[in-house]
């Protein structure tokens, strides 16, 4: 991007004209100034007081104030590298065309620049890479239509399908809000009471919930999307990546813990030190096909997005592949500053009707405006690799105007007659799905709470079994009996022996209660409604 061509400095003749002695490395500060002590501040005599007027320190010192903006909400702690996609032009045996025109997809062997960004989700910025968690894996494409966000984790399924209650699991999920202690009952309280994360437990007690780095890990789009074709007609899709050749690896509670004594960073370093010595990971990107429409003969919604679609039903179909073999110049620059959003999508793409996809797409871009800032998508990491022409103007951190070569830049609207910027023209039919329906607040029907967590059970291999009980014992140990029974009945509903195994292992097993718990019980016992303040 070269957007940004650097003409601040005053370069050769013209310094020497100053009568200056500038390298190419002496210092400034950021008004072009020539710095020439470093070390001192300017005050009254060498003892002080100090002087108000010291530009340079002001400036050194206020820039240092404002060098963090907000962690990201979720997802704060997280590693990112460029790469390609590289389409296969094909979806199984079909033309790729068949389902979607999308542009990216179309020419076997066309590649389109990405950005990456691997995450853990509800542990800040700091906090250890080992520790159990969904892993964040969201990609940006820079396609020649504008860029494309798949904003995914490494599990294919969530713990909610209600966009209302995601808050509430945040909070739920992150310390206790008084001491600031993390701990598994606030999790466990709200999963207690929302059966429908039965199956996203299961997944993220077992040794799933930890991989074992972030290059050996799958990556999935977990929401159901679609796909529009030339003529308008839909699909609905679910996205996932497959790692290629480095495979897939997870941690046992035990091997996750021995790392974390020696490293808080082992999965940013993995990923760094691959790319630095040419050992590119690779992942394809996979997608699962169904006809758009509610699929009354199956017994979970397709727009569930706490439901697996059986691969033996609707197979994954390879459409492409993504090589990562850059890292960043600046990790804040690119990483940190980076914002995907599920509302971005390129024309071929579409959302379905999926709740908490729609409530995602609202709050992505709402939180960077806040996180960033409102022109964060002039950011060299954000900005599409295509000419971005609009009629947005101002705000903070404006770093240039968005218009086009021949526009008339006194001409900030459209319509106009004075070569002003223009709509374009649509390129394929448009997708016009028909609603006739009341507005209503209700549950989806196919609620299918706990088959799919049995079903996953059951796929596990009896070490992960093992794993998976062991550390639900571990984490429920420290929570009430209310709560612990209510899971128990849960893992029942999902398998007998899965149920039976929580169970037992609590049986032999004496927990303290962590924070959240000792203060409730202490209030009981008090008889008194806990103090707010
Ligand atoms: C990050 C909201 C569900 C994957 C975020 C952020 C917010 C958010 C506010 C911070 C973004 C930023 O500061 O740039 C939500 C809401 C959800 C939801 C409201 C449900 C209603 C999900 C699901 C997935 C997911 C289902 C997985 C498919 C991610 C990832 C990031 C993220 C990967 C980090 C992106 C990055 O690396 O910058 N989410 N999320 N989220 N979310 Fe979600």
């Amino acid at each position: 991007m070269n957007h940004h061509s650097d003409n601040r400095r005053m370069e050769g003749p013209n310094r020497e004209a100053a009568g200056e002695m500038e390298t190419g490395q002496t210092l400034t500060d950021r008004q072009g100034h020539p710095i020439h002590d470093n070390q001192n501040v300017r005050t009254v005599g060498d003892r002080g007081p100090t002087t108000l007027e010291n530009y340079h320190f002001l400036e050194k010192i206020t820039h240092f104030d404002r060098e963090r903006i907000p962690e990201r909400v979720v997802h704060a702690r997280g590693a990112g590298a460029h790469g390609y996609f590289e389409a296969y032009g094909t979806v199984g045996d079909e033309p790729v065309s068949t389902y979607t025109r999308a542009k990216l997809f179309q020419e076997q062997g066309k590649r389109t620049p990405v950005f990456v960004r691997f995450s853990t989700v509800v542990h800040g910025s700091g906090s250890p890479e080992t520790l159990r968690d969904p892993r964040g894996f969201a990609v940006k494409f820079y396609t020649e239509e504008g860029n494309w966000d798949l904003v995914g984790n490494n599990l294919k399924i969530f713990f909610i399908r209600d966009p209302l209650k995601f808050p509430d699991m945040v909070h739920a999920f992150k310390p206790d809000p008084v001491s600031n202690v993390p701990g598994p009952v606030g999790m466990f309280d709200f999963v207690s009471r929302s059966p429908e994360a039965t199956h996203m437990i299961t997944f993220l007690f077992s040794p799933w919930g930890i991989p074992a780095n972030y290059r050996q890990m799958q990556g999935s789009g977990v929401n159901t999307y679609k796909w529009v074709n030339a003529e308008g007609n839909a699909v609905l899709i679910k996205y996932h990546w497959e790692p290629l050749k480095q495979g897939i690896r997870n941690l046992t509670q035990k091997e996750a813990s021995e790392i974390q004594g020696m490293n808080d960073s082992h999965a940013t370093q993995d990923l760094y030190e691959a790319i630095e010595r040419g050992d590119y990971p690779e992942w394809e990107l996979c997608v699962q096909i169904m006809s758009d429409d509610e699929h009354p003969e199956l017994e979970f919604d397709p727009l569930d997005p706490t439901k697996l679609w059986p691969p033996e039903q609707f197979p994954f179909l390879k459409v492409g592949k993504m090589v990562l073999d850059r890292n960043p110049e600046n990790y804040y620059n690119e990483v940190e500053q980076v914002a995907f959003g599920t509302g971005v999508l390129v024309d071929g793409l579409d959302f379905s009707d999926d709740k908490l996809l729609q409530g995602r797409t609202f709050s992505y871009s709402d939180t960077q405006r806040y996180r960033v800032g409102s022109n964060y998508l002039q950011l060299p990491v954000n900005a599409p690799k295509k000419r971005v022409a609009t009629n947005q103007r101002g705000g903070q951190m404006q770093y240039y105007v968005d218009q086009a070569p021949g526009q008339n830049p006194h001409v900030d609207y459209e319509p106009s007659m004075m070569d002003g910027l223009k709509e374009a023209v649509q390129s394929g039919k448009p997708h016009e799905p028909h609603y006739n329906e009341r507005l209503v607040r209700k549950p989806i029907e196919r609620s299918l709470n706990f088959k799919q967590a049995g079903d996953t059970y059951r796929a596990f291999e009896e070490w992960e079994r093992e794993e998976l009980v062991s550390n639900l014992v571990g984490a429920l140990s420290l929570c009430s009996s209310e709560i612990q029974e209510q899971m128990v009945k849960h893992f029942t509903e999902a398998d007998q022996d899965y149920g039976r195994r929580v169970a037992e292992g609590l049986q032999h097993h004496t927990g303290g209660g962590d924070m959240r718990e000792q203060a409730v019980e202490e209030a009981k016992r008090e008889g008194k409604e806990a103090d707010p303040y």
